[in-house]
């Protein structure tokens, strides 16, 4: 982990995090290269030289010079969106190494999808299948898919983010993929590429992903009996990593027990959170601080707009100072931004010792921070910055008021 005290300052790599205050401004994200590369690099090695894939969720974080360096190393990428597809091409990733899930992609989707060659559509139903198969008829192509089948095992996970349950909007239920995949093997412009599971996400426990594995091999071997051949088996993503103190899955132990079922079967895996979650934080300013009988408020720069976990999901982040040992007011504190909104917090009862102007880290906030940020309140949203070794790189520019209300448009009467 790149993130470390040096000279009672805490760091991004060799990067001071106060000095990148002072040149970029707060609130900022900032992410560590290393980090990132090491963690795909973790699941890819884990493979051996068994057939893979590691296609990073882009939905995590989806900034293009994070998708770049991951391109570089070799990543693939499972994308839900055009906009997502659009993003790992400027940023010099291969279509035909994408995968495209989500359960309601549109016509131009699936026709951008085929014009630029992507590996595999995951189908997450019958009538998106029969949207592929017609787009892909009227482009006179075959359109590579995976069914996404729902296995129905509960990934333990916040139900929020829990997606392998037979109540959950994803996937096909397994008991009617059979009928939807000998659909898929009979029509011309469709070419059934591979198998699909995504049961949840933040899974700390390794046996659901190993029920739903059990699961989903035994249907392959039903198609098998049926004349229909799966080339790859994509398992979707949802590693869990340590925001407080889980024990989360060992990757290579994870990794290995797949490889003992499969046999020679390619396997695709679409891990988000774990490639970039813990390579990044968050970084904020405390304005005030405000103390009441019952409650200690320190009031920060950032907000739910710019860190939505804690809000949503009631997320736990850590929160380091970034000068350690500051000798401030000592307290257990709740750390609320400036949104008029009770729920606007990323953080409660931290004992830390904090002055107005201290700046603050909330962890593990590479995945799914920034990209799912706002400009709730019209807040600009915050700039983004990548580390590597000790050099420091602008990967995004704070928005300007200006761009605000750029493409809003008032009427003339
Ligand atoms: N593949 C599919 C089809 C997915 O739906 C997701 C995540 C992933 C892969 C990547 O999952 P990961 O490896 O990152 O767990 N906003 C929530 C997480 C939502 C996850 C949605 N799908 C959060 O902040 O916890």
């Amino acid at each position: 982990m790149s993130f470390s005290y040096k000279n009672q300052s805490l760091h991004a790599e060799s990067v001071d995090i106060a000095d990148l205050m002072q040149s970029y401004g707060s609130p900022l994200y900032v992410y560590s290269r290393t980090d990132i590369e090491n963690n795909w690099r973790e699941f890819d090695s884990a493979f051996g030289q068994h057939p893979h894939l590691v296609c990073y969720a882009v939905k995590a974080n989806s900034n293009i010079a994070v998708l770049n360096v991951l391109a570089k190393i070799g990543a693939g990428f499972d994308i839900v969106s055009v906009g997502e597809l659009e993003r790992v091409l400027a940023a010099g990733g291969q279509a035909s190494n994408c995968v495209f899930s989500g359960v309601a992609k549109t016509q131009d989707e699936i026709k951008r999808g085929l014009e630029v060659g992507i590996r595999c559509f995951n189908v997450e139903s019958a009538a998106e299948l029969e949207r592929i198969e017609q787009v892909s008829a009227s482009m006179n192509m075959q359109a590579p898919i995976s069914i996404r089948v729902n296995p129905n095992v509960d990934a333990k996970t916040h139900p929020y983010i829990s997606t392998g349950l037979k109540e959950n909007k994803f996937g096909v239920d397994i008991d009617d993929a059979i009928a939807l995949y000998e659909t898929a093997h009979q029509s011309e412009h469709i070419n059934v590429q591979g198998l699909d599971c995504h049961i949840g996400s933040q899974l700390t426990d390794v046996s659901p992903f190993i029920d739903a594995l059990d699961k989903v091999l035994a249907l392959i071997a039903k198609l098998a009996d049926r004349g229909i051949e799966i080339a790859h088996l994509d398992l979707g993503g949802g590693v869990g990593i340590r925001y407080e103190d889980e024990v989360t899955i060992d990757i290579s132990a994870y990794i290995s027990s797949i490889l003992d079922k499969v046999g020679n079967l390619e396997i695709i895996l679409e891990p988000g959170r774990a490639i970039v979650g813990n390579a990044g934080a968050f970084i904020t300013k405390v304005e005030f601080l405000k103390q009441n009988s019952d409650k200690s408020f320190a009031i920060i720069d950032g907000a739910m707009n710019d860190l939505l976990r804690p809000a949503f999901y009631n997320a736990y982040h850590n929160v380091l100072p970034v000068r350690e040992n500051a000798q401030g007011v000592e307290a257990s504190w709740d750390l609320v931004g400036p949104i008029c909104e009770t729920g606007d917090f990323l953080a409660k009862d931290r004992q830390l010792s904090l002055s107005a102007g201290d700046y603050l880290a909330v962890m593990s906030a590479g995945a799914y921070g920034f990209t799912m940020s706002s400009n709730y309140n019209s807040r600009p949203r915050v700039a983004e910055v990548m580390v590597s070794d000790t050099a420091h790189h602008l990967i995004r520019k704070r928005e300007t008021i200006q761009d605000l209300f750029n493409t809003e448009i008032l009427i003339n009467d």
